[in-house]
């Protein structure tokens, strides 16, 4: 596992972004799996700006999300549909049919994990898997717990990690949801498993609320408890963080 701090949130994001572009210029049919979140908005930014700048072209790219939560339709503004075409499907050349978001108002939330799962397999899985982590250590939303899921499933929120989402839309200037009790408690994730098929793992983190999960992450026991932990069962995961992500370290 190779750890790479940079002094700021923004050093970081340009750097994942470089990773990323380096990426596409190596293997331009790059099969990409991509989180959503606040850690990556800057590098979505910066391949936005990538993009328009003519240095990097995503025509070849295919991409997979790694989540997206149970009841939201593509539409809804909460969605992670809505999130990807905001922060990047919407400014740079990557065609509909090239990017896969697991549909989370599928009326059977089961085949949908299946046919997810098939056609992750079906791309060869992916080359380049940039995740983020959680203050409780979850990757995608592959939560703490006695035990871990291998392929996409459904999985449900822990009490924590639903309160700090719905915390995002209780500041937002329009909250779709009148309350905590309407805010998804489900989603369909990629498991530990498809995850660990990646390739290669570009891992992100910033701020101090992510240092604690970070260090685990890194340093501690490799256990369910903590997901990002399996990460280090990976030959070639680059963990790039801030200093303030890197500050128990
Ligand atoms: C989102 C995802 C989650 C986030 C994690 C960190 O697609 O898979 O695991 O990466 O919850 O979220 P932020 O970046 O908002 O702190």
């Amino acid at each position: 596992m190779e750890v790479i701090v940079a002094p700021s949130y923004a050093g970081m994001s340009l750097r994942a972004a470089e990773v990323v572009c380096e990426a596409i210029r190596k293997e331009p049919e790059l099969v990409l799996g991509l989180p959503t979140g606040a850690t990556p908005v800057g590098m979505y930014r910066h391949l936005v700006a990538a993009y328009e700048g003519g240095q990097a072209g995503f025509s070849r790219v295919r991409t997979f999300n790694l989540d997206e939560y149970l009841g939201l339709a593509p539409e809804h503004p909460a969605s992670y549909h809505t999130y990807m075409r905001e922060h990047l499907l919407a400014h740079v050349n990557l065609a509909p049919q090239r990017t896969h978001i697991p549909n989370g108002a599928s009326p059977d939330p089961e085949t949908e994990c299946r046919a997810y799962e098939e056609a992750i397999a079906g791309a060869g899985y992916l080359d380049l898997a940039v995740l983020g982590i959680g203050q409780n250590g979850h990757i995608g939303f592959n939560e703490p717990g006695a035990e871990l899921r291998a392929e996409v499933h459904v999985a449900c929120l822990g009490v924590e990690t639903r309160r700090l989402a719905y915390e995002y839309w209780e500041n937002a200037v329009a909250n779709p949801f009148p309350s905590l009790e309407d805010f998804p408690d489900r989603a369909i994730t990629m498991g530990m498993g498809t995850i660990l098929q990646a390739k290669r793992i570009l891992l992100l983190a910033s701020g101090e609320s992510k240092a604690q999960a970070v260090s685990q992450a890194v340093a501690g026991a490799i256990t369910p408890h903590v997901p990002a932990s399996f990460l280090r069962l990976h030959r070639d995961v680059t963990v790039l963080i801030d200093s303030e992500a890197a500050s128990v370290l």
